[in-house]
């Protein structure tokens, strides 16, 4: 049986997040609200403020925010229903029978764990006596051994398939995991093989990377096949492991290999991830944005590596990611980097990482020749297409500058190629665009953070808009409506917990965030509410503009310009 909603809000309304917060760190009152040393960061005066009017924390430094259950889940380092058992515990109450069931995929997760632990204690045996002599032939450490859960799967056909049979696993789930597979009979996947546990964001382990350490034609890695619980394109390797770090240094290192990403950690950078050998997904890149950090991309030193970068860094700065770019060069990745020139070259290195946009400029020097001609104009022409993507003024002229000095172009002939692109009016509307934009997201989102606080504002916004025309805004308010139908009650607290699961989480996270200490008040929401209507009748006044355009019949073309002329009419009313 499954932790409910209901169980775990009535332990959200029982616990008191003064008293919790109280009990990790010391809190001092001042005026309403309790501060703290926020433990989410380098943090030397009390910049985090916990209100117990609405059970929430904030800090204003690491903008770390959320309920009791975020506090004490980021704290602990540990999932979210984990956390609601530690506050569980901590006010005495008892979860229902079986809570530890909660993902319908716990006996999944549990085989797996068995296997981690046997493959562990395996490596210990004399059976892993070759295995050990390998890792410490890399120079991996018996605590960071320890720490990763590497093991030694072994040499026999079914040593783990018999195990877990034993103990009372079916083998449909022993497959269904990516652990054995079966011809005549089960075997394991996984054998002589040295075993690194991968973990999925809250920290349990969802599948293996297994390595072949002798010479040999197999693969050199085998990983677990895509499963119910280990979906490839959604795991960072050591992400649960460097949230805390990422958040509290501000940057997180991206790299390659599994391996990489260890020796990283070992000599003291906790805050790395691995992407194991794929590219990026959107999903990692939801990831690593949730840290609201910067992002530090080191790819191997080869081709492939280089490669990866422009595809990896591509999707990050369309997303906006705070991105560097960090290329080593003298070895083939960075575990071998650190191992010949030590941890301080890496961290040097890291600080010296390069933005995706001058990695861009020198990639494009790749493979052309800038004393010929025809490379030049070639490489000008690349470059300035790059610059047609950036809306950065300043970037533009220094590039141009930087283009005109080093190939003694005339600066001007570059700059009109620029603007020839993007003329000097669009861009004015452009920016007038997303200025309008920006002020329409933040109308939405504090209309969102009034909802959310309390049932007036909900039902005035039924009454007077019940609609926002941007579809995660919108979907938002469904959200809080749906609590608000199902509880017949609303508060900020309450409902962060009832959207865990949701793909909006970071987004009201994020509001609230923003808002937290806002005053409320009724005519401010009003005047939001109008202003939302506004956007609304602007919004449908260009749809049908832009129909107009193509509609060809005459009495269309009529009651469609007599519909514009009573939008617009509407528009000044308000
Ligand atoms: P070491 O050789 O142990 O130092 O590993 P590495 O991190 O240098 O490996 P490499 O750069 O060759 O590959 C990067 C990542 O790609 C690895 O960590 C694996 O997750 C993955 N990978 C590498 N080789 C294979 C392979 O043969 N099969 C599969 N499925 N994945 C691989
Ligand atoms: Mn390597």
């Amino acid at each position: 049986m499954a932790l409910s909603s209901e169980e775990i809000m009535n332990i959200q309304k029982t616990a008191n997040i003064v008293d919790i917060i109280g009990s990790y760190v010391s809190l001092e009152k001042k005026g309403k609200n309790y501060f703290c040393i926020c433990p989410f960061h380098d943090d030397h005066n009390p910049s985090m403020c916990v209100n117990e009017q609405r059970q929430l924390y904030t800090c204003f430094v690491c903008h770390a925010t959320g309920n009791v259950f975020n506090f004490v889940q980021n704290y602990e380092n540990i999932s979210f229903i984990e956390a609601v058992k530690v506050v569980a515990d901590k006010i005495g109450i008892t979860l229902s029978e079986g809570y530890k069931t909660v993902s319908k995929y716990e006996k999944h997760y549990e085989a797996t764990e068995l296997a981690l632990k046997f493959y562990q204690n395996n490596l210990k045996s004399k059976d892993g006596s070759y295995a050990r002599a390998y890792l410490k032939e890399r120079g991996l450490s018996d605590e960071t051994i320890q720490e990763f859960g590497i093991g030694y799967a072994p040499r026999e056909n079914d040593a783990l398939s018999k195990l877990l049979i034993n103990k009372g696993y079916d083998e449909n789930l022993l497959m269904s995991i990516g652990l054995s597979s079966k011809g005549n009979v089960l075997y394991d996947l996984f054998r002589d093989r040295i075993t690194f546990p991968i973990h999925n964001a809250s920290g349990r382990a969802v599948g293996f990377s297994a390595r072949i350490f002798y010479e040999s034609d197999d693969a050199k890695y085998i990983n677990t096949k895509e499963t119910v619980i280990f979906k490839k394109g959604e795991i960072l390797f050591n992400y649960h492991r460097a949230q805390t770090e990422a958040r509290r240094l501000k940057y997180i290192v991206v790299v390659e290999g599994q391996m990489d990403a260890i020796r990283i950690y070992e000599s003291g950078i906790k805050n790395v991830v691995a992407t194991m050998g794929t590219a990026l997904t959107m999903e990692h890149v939801k990831l690593l944005k949730k840290l609201n950090v910067k992002v530090v991309l080191c790819m191997d030193s080869d081709n492939a590596g280089e490669k990866a970068t422009v595809t990896n860094g591509e999707l990050l700065e369309q997303n906006d990611v705070d991105l560097a770019i960090l290329r080593l060069s003298g070895t083939k990745d960075p575990d071998e980097y650190i191992l010949k020139y030590g941890i301080e070259a890496f961290n040097t290195a890291v600080s010296n990482a390069v933005s995706y946009f001058d990695f861009k400029l020198n990639y494009l020097k790749k493979d052309k020749n800038l004393n010929k001609v025809d490379d030049v104009t070639n490489y000008i022409n690349q470059v300035i297409a790059e610059l047609n993507k950036t809306k950065d003024d300043v970037l533009i002229n220094l590039t141009i500058n930087k283009l005109s000095e080093d190939y003694g172009i005339d600066r001007n002939i570059l700059l009109n190629k620029v603007i020839k692109v993007e003329p000097k009016k669009t861009k004015v509307i452009e920016h007038q665009e997303r200025e309008k934009l920006k002020k329409n997201q933040r109308l939405s989102e504090i209309l969102l953070y009034y909802l959310m606080n309390e049932e007036k504002y909900i039902k005035l916004y039924e009454q007077e808009l019940s609609y926002i025309p941007d579809e995660t805004y919108m979907n938002i308010a469904q959200d809080i409506l749906a609590f608000f139908i199902k509880y017949n009650y609303i508060n900020i607290a309450d409902f962060i917990t009832y959207e865990i699961n949701s793909d909006y989480y970071t987004n009201v996270l994020n509001i609230i965030d923003k808002y937290a200490n806002m005053e409320l008040n009724d005519g401010d929401f009003i005047g939001i509410i109008d202003k939302i209507k506004t956007w609304i009748n602007e919004k449908k006044i260009m749809e049908l503009k832009n129909r107009l355009k193509v509609v060809t019949d005459m009495n269309e073309k009529l009651s469609i310009t007599d519909e514009i002329a009573k939008l617009k009419k509407g528009c000044v009313n308000q």
